[in-house]
């Protein structure tokens, strides 16, 4: 039952306003003693040539209060007050029936959405800004196919250009076989980094490069294998890490996929009068935007980063006409698909305006000992272990019972983490420290977890002691009267809501915010009443369904930002 549609289409009987238009309108007031939603009369002063106050006062006498349990105004504004017995009981109902689905929605039926994200480069570390990108993504994955849109994962892999001639040359020249062999991702960066050092000092290096990849490009057998060799070598410590945090993808085409798609994407440029010499380079000019022009091809022919992009979106479009394209890159990139999209636009795609850039913000690390390292492949493990380790710590401490311990600590320890970069407005940069994120107090994904495993324990409590007693007697919703009750279930049921915000912004730190406050108000609510005491079996039985609902809720959510349960902490 969605309230706010009700109370629009209440004031809808009255107004001459859409029903879109009273549906923006309507706010959730600050304060929970001035109901639950507020009707602001402002904008219709001036159609009804009235005071908002008086148009307030003229809507509450008219208008059809059934249902609720009161209507009043607060100056210029209507506000509606839900009956509380009849929501509670609607809203419980609603999610112990829906189970797993509670939340979803057929809204994105038919509707197909590319989700690019993650997309590391082959041959160099995964670093803790792909990890950004990676959670970020498989949320919204998550969330985007929840409300019924098809959603197509791609991993926009870092795996062609230029720096893969200078990769054969150095691994033909200085390469350690078994350092490759044990950590394949190091020993490339070492030689990576030494192929740059040595041609400060021999820039006749780069030649040897250019020449490398120009074969490279001609399908060469020799470089074809090597880099077929360093891809596969990376992909195998990639997908370790996928596997831990349980991230999956549709699509592995990388910027390789594209080679063999450039030249159709030029020759349009070029039929469309946009391909533009400059200093050697061909370029799209974009001056008109206020930005830089876009490089199709580089002085020595060779194309690029953006020439490959301008590929993939175009392939996109054709294979799963998206309804939507969305990159999860770093903000460092907002120029670049600035350029992209703009081109894309003046090629004649109206498609283009579907392309989005879902930036986020720079990590950074509390702890200087590990942000030294930063941008080590050892580090990003190093990173997970340690969340776990610690985690199975706090866990010996406070539940050395505890069975499965380390797949809990797992869970948790990885869930926090998660959480951490889940936690706020993408945009925002992260500065991650151990203590806060592990705690199991505060805005966590510990707290979020550990409320979860304390609801289930008081559910196995009560069953437990339950089971012979009270058989017949009607569980009653009305004793469910208390304000820490009302304000939980009012939170169980804005599930949906968030949800929408979350997809409006692309932005999954409105589930995650949502399942703090759900945390929250559960806790308020566990600390003034007690369960498995109670002698009245119709209030038990009420709370214990409202806890299981809880329980559903927060289990959804979780889920929602790739984070799973634990039954037991
Ligand atoms: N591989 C790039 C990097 O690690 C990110 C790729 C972003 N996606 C894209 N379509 N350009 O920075």
């Amino acid at each position: 039952m969605d309230y706010k549609k009700i109370v629009a289409q209440r004031i809808k009987q009255l107004v001459d306003l859409e029903i879109e238009t009273i549906e923006n309108l309507i706010e959730i007031p600050p304060r929970p003693e001035m109901g639950e939603f507020a009707f602001p009369c402002f904008q219709l002063a001036k159609t009804m040539k009235k005071a908002p106050n008086m148009i307030a006062k003229d809507l509450k006498e008219k208008i059809e209060n059934q249902g609720f349990e009161k209507i009043e105004c607060f100056g210029p504004y209507l506000n509606f007050f839900l009956d509380k017995g009849v929501f509670i009981k609607n809203t419980i109902e609603k999610i112990l029936e829906e189970g797993e689905n509670y939340g979803s929605s057929k809204m994105g039926e038919g509707k197909n959405i590319v989700v690019e994200y993650s997309s590391p480069n082959i041959a160099k570390p995964f670093h803790v800004g792909h990890l950004f990108t990676t959670v970020i993504g498989n949320s919204l994955y998550k969330i985007l196919s929840f409300e019924g849109y098809n959603c197509i994962g791609i991993n926009h892999l870092g795996d062609w250009g230029t720096q893969f001639g200078k990769l054969i040359y150095a691994y033909k020249n200085w390469v350690d076989e078994e350092a490759l062999s044990k950590d394949p991702i190091k020993e490339l960066l070492r030689i990576y980094v030494k192929f740059h050092d040595e041609a400060e000092i021999d820039p006749e290096l780069n030649n040897q490069a250019k020449m490398y990849f120009k074969r490279l490009e001609d399908g060469s057998s020799e470089e074809v294998a090597l880099w077929t060799k360093f891809r596969d070598l990376s992909l195998v410590e990639f997908k370790k890490l996928y596997e831990i945090l349980n991230v999956k993808f549709d699509s592995y085409a990388g910027e390789s996929f594209y080679c063999d798609k450039m030249d159709e994407v030029i020759k349009d440029i070029d039929s469309k009068g946009l391909l533009v010499e400059s200093n050697g380079a061909k370029v799209v000019m974009l001056e008109d935007y206020n930005i830089p022009p876009c490089i199709i091809k580089k002085s020595d022919g060779a194309t690029i980063y953006a020439t490959r992009d301008l590929a993939a979106a175009t392939y996109r479009k054709k294979t799963y006409d998206f309804y939507k394209n969305i990159y999860v890159v770093g903000k460092d990139q907002a120029l670049h698909f600035k350029q992209v999209f703009t081109t894309l636009k003046l090629m004649g795609n109206d498609w283009a305006d579907d392309c989005q850039h879902v930036a986020f913000g720079t990590v950074r690390f509390a702890d200087k000992k590990l942000s030294t390292r930063k941008g080590d492949v050892i580090f990003l493990n190093d990173l997970l272990n340690q969340a776990v380790a610690k985690t199975l710590e706090i866990i010996n401490e406070k539940n050395p019972q505890l069975e499965n311990k380390e797949d809990v600590a797992k869970k948790v320890g990885i869930g926090a983490i998660v959480f951490t970069y889940l936690k706020n407005h993408r945009e925002r940069d992260i500065v991650f420290n151990w203590e806060e994120m592990l705690s199991f107090e505060g805005e966590t994904g510990p707290y979020v977890q550990y409320t979860y495993a304390r609801a289930k324990s008081i559910l196995r409590k009560v069953q437990q002691t339950n089971s012979n007693s009270g058989t017949n007697v009607e569980l009653d919703y009305n004793k469910l009267n208390s304000k820490e009750e009302f304000e939980l279930v009012k939170q169980l049921e804005g599930f949906q809501n968030s949800i929408m915000y979350a997809i409006d912004n692309l932005e999954p730190s409105m589930v995650t915010r949502y399942v703090i406050d759900v945390a929250k108000a559960f806790n308020k609510f566990y600390t003034q009443h007690n369960i498995s005491n109670l002698e009245d079996e119709s209030n038990k039985k009420a709370k214990i369904k409202m806890v299981e609902a809880t329980c559903q809720v927060i289990k959804n959510a979780l889920n929602l930002i790739g984070i799973e349960v634990v039954e037991r902490m």
